[in-house]
């Protein structure tokens, strides 16, 4: 078993590049499905969930050639439409490849893709959405299997602007019949990427990243090479370990645009957070000052950036009240920040933190990737050593993050603990 052994770090300083975004990538995997001529992607970032879409591509029978940050994909013959369980079970995204192999091949047969540690998170405004371009969908029990001869567009009303069920309706409605309008779409910067991929294929799409998108059907779609957009959470991440240490960085490849309500908050805090040029900048001097937080879908505060933001609460001056709306089961991280002296209490979905303590490192475990990624910066600003159990959650989304913050300044080791025949714990660094 691996763990990050965290000390307390001196502020953050210097540049961070940060990756294409772990959550365009996967949609944009899944829809290469869509044409039989090869696709080329660039900077595909080295994460444990992009590896195993590409198994499960893979498994469908893609051809995949890797040379370096670079992906040559070749979809010309699929070996079957029956997604893997071992694979599904990993990886909740793979359900994203069931809008393509509908619209590719007219049937799939996927299991339904587990909940996870922060909701059940369940997929019946996918299958709504796919049966009203006319799919059919029988529940097998162990696994779901949906057909459809030939997808016809309609208008698709989402109860709620879910990412996934967006993108999985709009992968099938690029090669329906007729035109397809989808009301209540999420608006996340992660939707117009995977349009405009799908458009640099020969979709005909509109209205991408507004509430409302509309697809005109076309008869089939052709390769492309393309570059996804940088990673906005990975890059919020960064932001708030740098405003947790008192730190001054600079972040190459990132998107002012995408991060305006992570970087609007930062301000509100107290932060100095500005463009200088094609980096953005982030200076903290004094403690940030204790904000309230709501969660909602972009451009809202991101649920996903809510684990870092309530880590900085616990080391900000005053209350703050964090509210997560998206998710039913996010404050997880409270526990093992409580661990570490912070002052937390959980209400329902609110949070509401004391601020300015002092934390002490602690053993605490990450409980999804977010919330791994929060107890590292946690024990960045920690008195002595915080070890964080769990890393696996945190390679699912960062790439060489204990590697790029140590270019910062701090000093995180990877330690593997192993118990010996008298069951004590014995670990070497490296
Ligand atoms: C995407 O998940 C992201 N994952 C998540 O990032 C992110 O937190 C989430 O969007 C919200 O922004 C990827 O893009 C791979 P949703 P997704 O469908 O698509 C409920 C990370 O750390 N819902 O917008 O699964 C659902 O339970 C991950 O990178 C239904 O009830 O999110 C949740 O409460 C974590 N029925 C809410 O909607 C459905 O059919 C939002 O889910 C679909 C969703």
């Amino acid at each position: 078993m691996k763990m990050l052994c965290v000390p307390q770090s001196p502020p953050l300083q210097g540049e961070v590049r940060i990756n294409t975004s772990k959550n365009s990538m996967l949609p944009i995997l899944a829809a290469c499905l869509l044409t039989k001529d090869e696709v080329i992607l660039h900077d595909v970032p080295c994460l444990t969930d992009v590896r195993w879409m590409g198994r499960l591509l893979q498994a469908l029978g893609v051809r995949i050639t890797r040379q370096e940050r670079t992906w040559v994909i070749g979809c010309t013959a699929l070996r079957t439409t029956n997604a893997p369980p071992d694979l599904v079970q990993r990886l909740r995204a793979s359900f994203l490849v069931t809008g393509p192999l509908l619209a590719r091949c007219g049937k799939v047969t996927i299991p339904f893709p587990g909940g996870c540690s922060i909701g059940s998170r369940p997929v019946d405004m996918h299958l709504k959405g796919l049966c009203v371009l006319g799919a059919r969908s029988r529940d097998r029990g162990f696994a779901l299997e949906m057909e459809s001869p030939q997808l016809r567009g309609d208008t698709v009303y989402l109860d709620y602007p879910s990412v996934g069920a967006t993108e999985n309706i709009l992968m099938a409605a690029v090669l329906a019949k007729g035109n397809t309008c989808i009301v209540n779409a999420a608006r996340e910067p992660e939707i117009e990427d995977l349009a405009r991929f799908l458009c640099a294929m020969g979709a005909h799409i509109e209205g991408a990243g507004s509430g409302v998108i509309t697809i005109e059907g076309v008869k089939e779609l052709h390769g492309c090479a393309y570059t996804a957009i940088s990673d906005r959470i990975e890059a919020g991440t960064f932001l708030y370990a740098a405003a947790v240490t008192g730190g001054d960085i600079a972040l190459r490849n990132a998107c002012a645009a995408h991060m305006r309500p992570v970087t609007a908050k930062l301000r509100e805090s107290g932060v100095d957070v500005w463009q200088d040029g094609d980096l953005i900048r982030l200076r903290s001097t004094a403690p940030c000052a204790a904000v309230q937080v709501k969660t909602m879908p972009y451009p809202g505060f991101p649920t996903d950036m809510q684990p870092l933001a309530l880590t900085l609460a616990t080391v900000s001056r005053g209350v703050s009240v964090i509210t997560e709306t998206v998710f039913e089961n996010r404050f997880l991280l409270a526990g093992e920040l409580k661990r570490m002296g912070a002052l937390i209490q959980v209400q329902d979905r609110c949070a509401v933190v004391q601020g300015a303590r002092a934390l002490w490192g602690a053993r605490v475990s990450a409980t999804d990737l977010r919330a791994g990624a929060a107890l590292v910066v946690a024990g960045l600003a920690a008195a002595g050593e915080t070890q964080v159990l769990g890393i696996e959650h945190i390679t699912r989304g960062y790439e060489n993050l204990p590697y790029k913050l140590n270019a910062l300044g701090a000093d995180i080791k990877i330690i593997d603990t192993h118990i010996d025949h008298n069951n004590t714990a014995q670990s070497r660094g490296r």
